[in-house]
């Protein structure tokens, strides 16, 4: 038996991990002290009525004979794929319900797509970015170069036509900085992989924050991304779903002529059993009309809370981006500090517990990333406690 050397090329512990660590060894010491966490992008808003309710009456019928069901189709139930086809049409893309795959969520399926791709092949990575892209790659022994996002171009980097790479990841709305690419933006992108022949990995798992218009909610509103593109989507942040598990993949049938469609149908239906039939009328659920209108109440009670993040941020004169189209706050740590530095500063003095930039790259180094995905009285308490401290 050979292990995976592979496996000593990325750190020991998962990002998420060694914070949550950390908290718990805080929290031992400090039995005392009320933690606030706005770490991990975790919702705190329960799922909403109408899903528990298809939950409920889900959970009902595989309790009876002549509605209880086994294995289901493993790239999803048309019943939910037909409402994320319809979702879509809402934004003016049109898509084949072939090309949806239900998925258990984001996370899964960004590093489960990379059985699609030779080893050979070299993988751009954005930094700072969610780390799961540039783990996932490494345990595959994938080479992989990075492109700078940083202040001076707003955390937004563009294709360069130096640059020779197959694989690209976006993530816009982005995590951690919150930054998202606009449609001329995107458009440099899809252009850039279409005439390089490589293909856009489009990590979407935050486009519901995003409220303007004209600002693009999937990479398909870009003309030409169907023959470089596959999209990510997740109802986690969307709809609360983090612990209940769903989401949705795209595959378009005009990339490669069909083959990675194919290729990935073969792969989810040889590896994955698909998700289970309770939480996809659960996930049904949430594109209802009366789901729709309850999940956007979620939405905007996380935006007020990036509001009440950001003015304080502002009051301290801290900078910081994000919040806007994203839950994130994205802030340069004061007084030069480190982001592992202002991590520790924060805990112990306020305990607040958010995410250190450099955790997502070597760019994020000096940032920190806050959530506000709290709760309103735990986000208000938090910012108070901030406030009072950089008095
Ligand atoms: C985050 O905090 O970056 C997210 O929770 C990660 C994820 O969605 O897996």
């Amino acid at each position: 038996m050979k292990v995976n050397t592979n496996y000593q090329n990325i750190s020991d512990s998962y990002l998420f991990s060694t914070i949550a660590k950390k908290v718990n060894e805080f929290a031992a010491k400090n039995p005392d002290k009320k933690i606030i966490r706005l770490g991990i992008g975790d919702v705190t808003l329960p799922l909403c009525k109408v899903v528990v309710n298809a939950l409920k009456s889900a959970s009902e019928e595989m309790g009876v004979k002549e509605t209880f069901r086994g294995y289901g189709p493993e790239q999803g139930y048309d019943f939910l794929r037909e409402k994320v086809q319809a979702y879509y049409k809402s934004h003016n893309v049109s898509l084949d319900i072939d090309e949806i795959f239900i998925s258990d969520g984001a996370k899964s399926d960004l590093g489960n797509i990379l059985d699609l791709f030779a080893v050979d092949n070299t993988v751009l990575v954005p930094d700072p970015v969610y780390p799961v892209y540039v783990d996932t790659n490494t345990m595959a022994g994938r080479k992989i170069v990075y492109i700078d996002a940083n202040a001076s171009n707003n955390f937004l980097p563009l294709p360069d036509e130096s640059m020779k790479v197959d694989i690209i990841y976006l993530c816009s709305p982005n995590n951690p900085t919150g930054a998202v690419y606009n449609k001329e933006q995107l458009k440099k992108w899809v252009d850039y992989a279409n005439k390089n022949k490589a293909v856009i990995l489009f990590d979407a798992a935050y486009e519901c924050f995003i409220t303007d218009e004209n600002l693009p909610r999937s990479i398909y509103e870009i003309e030409g991304a169907k023959t470089c593109a596959i999209e990510f989507c997740s109802l986690s942040k969307m709809a609360g779903f983090t612990g209940t598990r769903c989401g949705y993949t795209v595959v378009p049938k005009a990339l490669e002529n069909g083959l990675l469609n194919k290729m990935w149908l073969r792969r989810q239906t040889t590896k994955f059993n698909g998700v289970p039939y309770i939480v996809q009328k659960g996930a049904e659920a949430v594109f209802t009309s009366e789901g729709q209108t309850e999940i956007q109440e979620n939405l905007n009670y996380y935006k007020e809370n990036a509001k009440i993040i950001s003015q304080t941020l502002e009051k301290h004169n801290i900078w910081h981006i994000g919040g806007k189209h994203s839950p994130y706050i994205w802030l340069k740590c004061p007084n030069n500090m480190s982001s592992w530095e202002f991590f520790d500063y924060l805990l112990s003095n306020v305990q607040i517990v958010g995410t250190p930039g450099s955790g997502f790259g070597k760019n994020g180094e000096g940032y920190f990333r806050l959530t506000s995905f709290g709760s309103r009285e735990n986000t208000i308490e938090a910012m108070k406690r901030l406030d009072d401290f950089l008095k």
